[in-house]
């Protein structure tokens, strides 16, 4: 089944390593089934995007503003990274989060997004390690998405990233039976909330590499991958997305 796989650079790449990089995932791509999508730093949108024309890969952003234009130093809009060529835009990144974005900003970065009507939003939520262990994640996770989505009906797709904090760069990666569990329960909250006809995915997030990837990619309710760490070696993130 075709998946999607999401490649998270974050701050980890100069200008001239970003289109390195890309230059490798364009060789080593050729051939995927999967939609894969890169995200790389702001700066480098337009670079890569170039690099990635006549290929099928797409291009992400890693965060965008909530407002369409004016005095917001240091944001980018959403209709600008439409035009730029982007697909896809990383929103509520836990890392985001953990520097000061709430909820609420979520929210109206995502109704920014879907407002373009060309960009798909890669909403990302997760419960931290108290949260897991008190056996509250799947209540805190269903309160996250009702949040994000909160006044929005729409009929454009989006996609959820499940991304457990615990997992996040940590080299823990989910248990395939808690990976089912959690991803169904977000498909249910969300059939919840957009209604039965609602156009959305459940990739997950968190510590993912060429040796786990093949079995979580295999289960029906997990429909692709957010990847950090291993998406800045080309061959093993082209590996995952190479996965028949
Ligand atoms: P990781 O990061 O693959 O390095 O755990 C995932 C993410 O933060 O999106």
């Amino acid at each position: 089944m075709q998946k999607i796989i999401v490649a998270n650079w974050k701050m980890n790449l100069s200008l001239a390593q970003s289109l390195k990089l890309a230059r490798e995932y364009k060789r080593l791509l050729k051939k995927t089934k999967h939609i894969v999508a890169v995200c790389p730093s702001e700066f480098a949108l337009v670079g890569v995007k170039r690099i990635l024309k006549n290929s099928k890969i797409k291009l992400g952003a890693q965060d965008v503003s909530s407002e369409p234009k004016g005095s917001h130093t240091g944001d980018v809009s959403a209709k600008t990274l439409a035009k730029i060529g982007c697909k896809y835009v990383i929103i509520g990144h836990s890392e985001k989060r953990a520097m000061g974005e709430t909820c609420r900003m979520v929210n109206l970065k995502i109704k920014a997004v879907l407002k373009t009507k060309k960009l798909v939003p890669i909403i990302c939520i997760g419960e931290g390690w108290d949260k897991r262990k008190s056996k509250k994640s799947i209540l805190f996770i269903t309160g996250q998405i009702r949040r994000a989505l909160a006044g929005i009906k729409t009929k454009q797709q989006i996609i959820i990233a499940y991304e457990p904090i615990w997992a996040i760069g940590t080299g823990k990666v989910i248990k395939p039976d808690d990976a089912e569990k959690q991803h169904e329960n977000i498909k249910k909250t969300v059939f919840k909330i957009l209604g039965a006809k609602a156009d959305f995915k459940v990739i997950y997030g968190g510590s993912v590499n060429d040796k786990n990837a093949k079995k979580l990619l295999s289960l029906d309710s997990v429909d692709g991958f957010l990847i950090g760490k291993t998406s800045l070696k080309a061959i093993s993130f082209c590996k995952i997305a190479n996965i028949s």
